[in-house]
């Protein structure tokens, strides 16, 4: 028996999704003060590490000092600042001019836009944008499962990788505490409309054009089709808060959580978290640059 394929948004013009992200970049709002200043970006980064404290670990900022870093969506520019301060040299893309105009200014504002090279690029074509050359990191997070073709930005990694190159990926995993909650909160439990509700709810502000979601399998599949190999999968990340106090820059756990010990959380986030983080390589085999 053949099983139906998950929704494909394939069919979603790349406009709607640089339109959307303009509209309201990825973390924009996690700090009140005035975008653009340095208690802006400060505060910014205190909370998205304070709410995903996985993400250090994943991305081994200093590990790449010295070397050459791939950013593909790089947002307001979180991590691409952390890689530059740790030592790296940056070339950071996105889709979205408007995130790139403020990761622009965070990098002038902490003495870094020389290690950093931003660029407006499309990750589907990446190579029609960005040279094509070997780099330490290809890094990605929360990205790829926002574009209408996944696979064409895989493939497109793949050519920026040489054999010692490392990838890693953060995509967002199917069999989730918060697709469980989308599907139950905003959906009555509608299970076969599952894709559309993640994709209406699963960021900040609603009617993300596309997300898609990944099963481990699902990834490792994806990853083996561009020719990588996948070393470590990790799955963290379940959101505690409550939404109202939360976005009052408050942290009050909703009652649940705050009633379950903290190993039982962790054991819940280390199967059910929303954060699939992969870290790959190039398969043995072809160059594809050749
Ligand atoms: C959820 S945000 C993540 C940003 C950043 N990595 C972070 O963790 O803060 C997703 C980002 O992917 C970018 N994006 C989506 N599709 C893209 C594409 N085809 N090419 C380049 N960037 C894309 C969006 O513009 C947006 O900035």
């Amino acid at each position: 028996m053949t099983r139906k394929p998950p929704r494909n948004f394939g069919h979603v013009p790349l406009e709607l999704v640089q339109r959307y992200w303009d509209s309201r970049p990825c973390n924009i709002r996690h700090s009140p003060k005035p975008v653009g200043t340095r208690e802006y970006f400060d505060e910014v980064e205190q909370r998205k590490y304070r709410v995903e404290p996985h993400i250090p670990a994943f991305a081994e900022f200093p590990r790449w000092r010295g070397k050459r870093v791939l950013e593909v969506g790089c947002g307001i520019g979180t991590d691409t600042i952390n890689f530059a301060r740790h030592g790296a040299w940056v070339t950071a893309v996105d889709l979205s001019e408007k995130s790139l105009e403020i990761a622009r200014q965070r990098a002038r504002v902490f003495g870094l836009a020389d290690r950093i090279r931003f660029v407006q690029a499309d990750a589907e074509r990446l190579s029609a944008f960005v040279p094509v050359e070997p780099y330490d990191l290809i890094y990605s997070f929360g990205v790829v499962h926002h574009t209408p073709h996944p696979e064409r930005v895989l493939a497109e990694m793949r050519r920026y990788a040489g054999p010692d190159s490392t990838l890693k990926l953060m995509l967002y995993h199917r069999r989730s505490w918060k697709v469980l909650w989308i599907v139950l909160r905003f959906g009555g439990g509608q299970f076969w409309r599952l894709d559309e509700l993640v994709a209406r709810h699963s960021e900040a502000q609603t009617g993300c054009p596309v997300t898609y979601t990944f099963t481990r399998d699902q990834a490792r599949q994806l990853l083996a089709a561009a020719g990588f190999e996948v070393m470590r999968a990790e799955v963290e990340h379940i959101f505690p808060y409550r939404i109202r106090d939360y976005v009052q820059y408050r942290y009050r756990k909703v009652w649940y959580f705050r009633c379950l010990p903290a190993p039982a959380f962790r054991w819940l986030e280390k199967r059910f978290g929303w954060h699939l983080c992969i870290t790959a390589r190039p398969a043995p085999g072809l160059d594809p640059r050749l």
